[in-house]
């Protein structure tokens, strides 16, 4: 059998593919809202593997494979052997002799490059230390529903040099937009992630200048998932980096604010910001939902010979 094609980082599509992929997503949400039934993947069932939490990823897959006539399986280290240490290879031969793609959150980058490596169905990533690739599907559809082409557009990134900062990184490549990053001393982005950054990207440290003009302000958690130990200081170190209402007002008058949530209100944003008129934090997170739709039915399309 040929190698399935998986989603571990937003660059294993080609930007053609990503762009075709955000079209669909928006054509699969209005399929929806007109209540037209569409089950391309009836009898297809999505394995979930959860190593850390989750509200908005777990439901948005389930839903979208229900949607779809197919079933999802959660599984979490709890219940499952994987948790109880067998090897990552030998879960990756078990599970994709039986379902038809995977999805896996979890810490190393590097364990779900090895559960793909022993998978013969696609794995997608739902997040992992270093990339969170389907909440940018999200994101960049959002941005399109709002303003068009993200194309020659400026988005600042105010806070972690984390996950969801390597994704838009990659976004930014692909997508043609300019991404300004501020963050404090010591939690820039990775270097590899930046050395593979073109020129228009760059980094700052003060998030009114990485505001200024932009299209689109985006933040995150200052710990993320694993990192909760480090929280009292972190925010310390992130104190200057609150996307406040003078964050906005940077901005250009119809920029618009994300956040991939869960969000601390009166840390990494102010309440005023994330309940705001500029806020598509709701949309953002609806279109997990449609975009994961038609990441599942490219990628399982693909392994059928369909595509
Ligand atoms: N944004 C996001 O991935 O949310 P969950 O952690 O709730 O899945
Ligand atoms: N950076 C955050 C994103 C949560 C969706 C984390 O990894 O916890």
């Amino acid at each position: 059998m040929s190698r399935p094609a998986h989603f571990l980082t937003l660059t294993d599509l080609t930007p053609d593919q990503l762009r075709r992929l955000l079209k669909r997503a928006m054509e699969l949400k209005a399929m929806h809202r007109n209540g037209e039934q569409y089950q391309p993947l009836r009898g297809k069932v999505l394995g979930m593997v959860f190593e850390k939490s989750s509200t908005r990823t777990r439901v948005s897959f389930e839903t979208g494979m229900v949607q779809f006539g197919g079933h999802a399986i959660f599984l979490s280290p709890r219940d499952t052997q994987l948790g109880r240490g067998e090897p990552v290879e030998d879960s990756a031969r078990v599970l994709s002799r039986m379902v038809d793609a995977i999805m896996i959150r979890t810490y190393e980058h590097e364990k779900i490059e090895l559960f793909a490596r022993y998978s013969q169905v696609p794995v997608i990533n739902a997040l992992t230390d270093r990339y969170h690739p389907c909440q940018l599907l999200a994101d960049l559809q959002t941005y399109m529903e709002h303003r068009g082409d993200i194309r020659g557009h400026t988005v600042a990134w105010i806070g972690d040099g984390n996950n969801m900062c390597h994704s838009y990184i990659k976004a930014a490549r692909m997508m043609d937009f300019r991404l300004r990053i501020a963050c404090p001393e010591g939690y820039e982005p990775k270097a590899e992630e930046l050395e593979q950054a073109g020129a228009e990207i760059s980094l700052v440290r003060d998030p009114l200048e990485a505001a200024a003009d932009s299209d689109l302000i985006v933040t995150d958690v200052w710990a993320s998932m694993g990192q909760e130990e480090e929280q009292t200081k972190r925010a310390r170190a992130f104190s200057g980096y609150q996307v406040t209402d003078a964050v906005m007002a940077a901005a250009k008058p119809d920029a618009l604010f994300m956040h991939c949530l869960p969000a601390h209100r009166g840390e990494e944003v102010a309440a005023s910001v994330i309940d705001g008129a500029q806020s598509v934090v709701w949309d953002e997170a609806e279109n997990r939902l449609h975009s994961q739709k038609a990441l599942l039915e490219l990628l399982i399309s693909i392994r059928a010979g369909l595509k």
